[in-house]
């Protein structure tokens, strides 16, 4: 019998890779989506992938507790992913009240869901290195304080401790993941990695001129979302639960990262940067440099692909989706 995964977010970049992942092992993967008008429910993201028939979607909302509870019952899954999130920082003040129902306390409709319907299953909490912010230590691991900068923060803040609970709690198999930043050519167009590389492409081809950028002084520890996926899911084949920072252990400015972008088609980054103040935040976080060394001990995990062959990926894909 394949062992059944339902996951949230199912439609955001690490749902897609993560739902490639569990069918190549075999799973029979249940994926939690809302609808919309427009289109029905958005699969852009598994049809890239080619996997849209494979998932069996389940109509859904973390907001609706009664909904997850039937899902839960329905499904029955032996482990349960919760990747759904309002999840860009920048919308965190512009929708705080949005972002913390859905980002903080749809964790505890989803923990409840599993507590009441399916105690045994095996829970994912997609945390977040936002949540040590104002940085307590140079490299943050499992033991550095958190200091989170925005109300996205805050909420990620209230889920990963939540998870913690409920382990103490109900001794649910509940894992935290707490994940550095990660992209590929998935990702949102607003996060600044694919922002850059989306603008790369268009100047490139000669449909945009130049690039509005906010704080590229700030630092971050980028690594691969499909290499991201795989220590998600050693998490829950361990036999304790447990948390787990996933990074690459590198930092880089985002002005290093965009040039990177700029070189790999031949263009000079400085013929198109514009610094424009209204792309700042409210409050910073300056630099993220995560301490993955638990995880490879544990989970056997290490980063694969490097920021250079990652960054050449993104825009090679948008010059063909492009082109
Ligand atoms: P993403 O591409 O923005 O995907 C977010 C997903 O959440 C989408 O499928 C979205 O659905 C769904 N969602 C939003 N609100 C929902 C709601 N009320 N009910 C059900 N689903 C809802 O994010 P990602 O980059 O894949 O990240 C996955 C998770 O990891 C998120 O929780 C994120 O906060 C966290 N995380 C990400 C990173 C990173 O660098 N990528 C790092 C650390 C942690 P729609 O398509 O309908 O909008
Ligand atoms: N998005 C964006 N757009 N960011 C910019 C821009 C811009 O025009 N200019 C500079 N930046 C800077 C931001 O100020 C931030 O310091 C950095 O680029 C990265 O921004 P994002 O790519 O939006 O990611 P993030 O670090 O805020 O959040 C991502 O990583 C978190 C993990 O640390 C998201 O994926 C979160 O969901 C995730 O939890």
């Amino acid at each position: 019998m394949s062992k059944k995964a339902l996951v949230t977010g199912i439609t955001g970049q690490d749902g897609a890779y993560l739902a490639q992942l569990l069918l190549s092992k075999g799973y029979e993967v249940h994926g939690l989506a809302r609808r919309s008008s427009t289109s029905d429910v958005n699969l852009t993201r598994l049809n890239w992938l080619g996997i849209e028939k494979d998932v069996r979607i389940v109509d859904g909302n973390l907001l609706d507790l009664s909904g997850l509870i039937r899902t839960m019952r329905d499904v029955k899954p032996d482990e349960v992913y919760n990747l759904a999130a309002q999840s860009f920082v920048k919308s965190s003040w512009q929708q705080p009240i949005l972002t913390g129902e859905v980002t903080a306390l749809g964790v505890t409709n989803i923990l409840e869901a599993v507590r009441l319907e399916k105690p045994d299953a095996r829970f994912y909490q997609a945390s977040s290195s936002e949540m040590y912010g104002l940085i307590q230590e140079d490299m943050q691991s499992e033991t550095t304080p958190f200091y989170p900068r925005s109300p996205y923060a805050v909420a990620k803040l209230y889920g990963h401790w939540l998870t913690v609970n409920y382990r103490e709690s109900f001794g649910l198999h509940a894992s935290s993941g707490i994940l550095f930043n990660h992209e590929s050519p998935l990702r949102g167009i607003e996060f600044v990695t694919r922002k850059v590389t989306d603008s790369v492409a268009r100047i490139k081809l000669g449909i945009a001129n130049e690039l509005r950028l906010g704080n590229i002084d700030a630092k971050r520890d980028w690594g691969h979302s499909k290499d991201y996926v795989e220590a998600m899911w050693l998490m829950l084949q361990q036999d304790e639960a447990d948390d787990y920072v996933v990074a690459t252990g590198l930092t880089t400015t985002v002005r290093d990262m965009c040039r990177i972008a700029f070189e790999h088609v031949g263009l000079a980054m400085d013929d198109h940067l514009v610094i424009d103040p209204d792309l700042f935040r409210p409050a910073e976080v300056d630099v993220l440099l995560g301490n993955p060394t638990k995880a490879k001990e544990k989970l056997g995990w290490q980063a694969k692909t490097s920021l250079e062959e990652m960054i050449t990926e993104m825009v090679d894909a948008d010059l063909k989706r492009l082109g």
